[in-house]
């Protein structure tokens, strides 16, 4: 990939010494689905697949973008003095929002630079292909004008530029992931401290094996926007009460005695799924711990169930791609991850049944729904970084 973006510089802005290299993966959540923006635990981990960029410093103040992944909508151009939302500028604006978030905070950015990116993460499959980019970016700037940033700081400003910058009121988990990852570990991550700790998947025999509905994520954005909303909606209802800043406080069964405070049923719902996946969460990290892969199974499922009936996030794309996943007997448990409405499972598998299940688990989704799933063995990977030597 590193060669490839070298090419892809040099044929769109020439060949050039002194390129450096980056690149920053994408996530995928074991775990702990829309808890986040509710004060909630997640428990991801950052991919080997990612963005890749070749960038090159210029003297004046322009910032060139190119991606290969989107070759047909040309080489995006704008000046670092007038950095806004654009929508001519399509992806472009994620890494121009993290420019823009650095300069608001009063981080200088005393020259412009040609970048061309090139990534493997599949759009809109719920993987955050865009908090990937955003990442990527934040890394440039910090490694070229601001090292005293550390990591945690890159992340908080590549989130505050997608709810403000691109409208999006997404919460800390994709950033965080991307931003912190470690290799073989996933993160259970308290966003409402910020505390967290690494997990070694100490899953020797086991494999994670993504599948992409190849649906593409419609309304994903206002209806995330919407959940987000109701949950808010629910929390204020319980504060009659309840001394409570986030739906994060509350246990399983604090909530099923508070519930009825809580006016409208489908913010009662939504607010059932952030409380209780909240609890799951914490005990799937804790049963990794312990190896105990049929209770991890059953928590998944529960999570997936919880999504689709009272979330509702989910779509019958993921539905079936999650029902025959339960139904081979080589899986240990499977979900959908990420903000749903189309997009990805994750399935714990044995080694020995991932061939099988593929095949199985495909044409049986074909069959359902007449579209190909594509199918990932996940790698975890280590955080955004510069790529150093070779
Ligand atoms: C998206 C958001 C995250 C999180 C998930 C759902 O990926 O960016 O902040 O809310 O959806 O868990």
């Amino acid at each position: 990939m590193r060669e490839e973006v070298k090419g892809t510089f040099a044929s769109v802005f020439g060949k050039q010494d002194g390129l450096r290299f980056f690149f920053a993966p994408g996530r995928v959540n074991i775990i702990g689905e829309h808890t986040d923006y509710n004060g909630g635990h997640v428990f991801p981990c950052a991919l080997t697949i990612g963005t890749f960029a070749a960038v090159s410093q210029r003297k004046d103040r322009l910032v060139r973008m190119f991606s290969e992944n989107f070759k047909e909508t040309g080489v995006k151009e704008f000046k670092l003095d007038d950095l806004c939302y654009n929508k001519d500028d399509d992806w472009a604006n994620y890494p121009k929002g993290v420019i823009f978030e650095f300069q608001q905070r009063g981080y200088a950015i005393p020259n412009g630079f040609d970048i061309a990116f090139s990534g493997n993460i599949p759009n809109g499959a719920g993987l955050s292909s865009s908090a990937s980019i955003e990442l990527l970016m934040a890394v440039v700037l910090q490694t070229y004008f601001h090292p005293e940033l550390n990591a945690l700081h890159l992340v908080k400003m590549a989130q505050h530029a997608e709810n403000t910058f691109i409208g999006v009121n997404c919460g800390i988990m994709d950033q965080f992931a991307i931003g912190m990852g470690k290799k073989g570990h996933a993160m259970l991550l308290n966003c409402d401290t910020l505390s967290y700790e690494y997990s070694k998947l100490d899953v020797s025999g086991l494999s994670l094996v993504i599948a992409n509905t190849n649906k593409k994520r419609s309304l994903a954005g206002s209806s995330y926007n919407a959940r987000r909303q109701e949950c808010q909606e629910a929390l204020r209802d319980l504060k009659t009460e309840l001394e409570i800043a986030s739906l994060g406080e509350l246990s399983p069964s604090d909530f099923d005695s508070y519930a009825h405070l809580i006016q409208n049923e489908t913010n009662r719902r939504r607010a059932k799924h952030a409380v209780y996946e909240n609890d799951r969460t914490i005990k799937t990290a804790e049963m990794f711990k312990k190896n105990k892969l049929d209770e991890i199974g059953s928590l998944m499922k529960e999570s997936h169930l919880s999504l689709k009936n009272d979330y509702e996030v989910t779509s019958p794309e993921l539905d079936e791609l999650a029902y025959a996943a339960w139904s081979h007997e080589g899986v240990i448990g499977s979900r959908m991850t990420g903000a749903g409405f189309g997009g990805c499972t994750i399935s714990i598998v044995k080694d020995q049944a991932v061939e099988d299940f593929i095949e199985k688990a495909g044409a049986a989704y074909k069959e359902r729904t007449g579209i190909k799933a594509d199918f990932y063995v996940a790698d975890i990977g280590e955080g955004a970084r510069e790529l150093k030597g070779d």
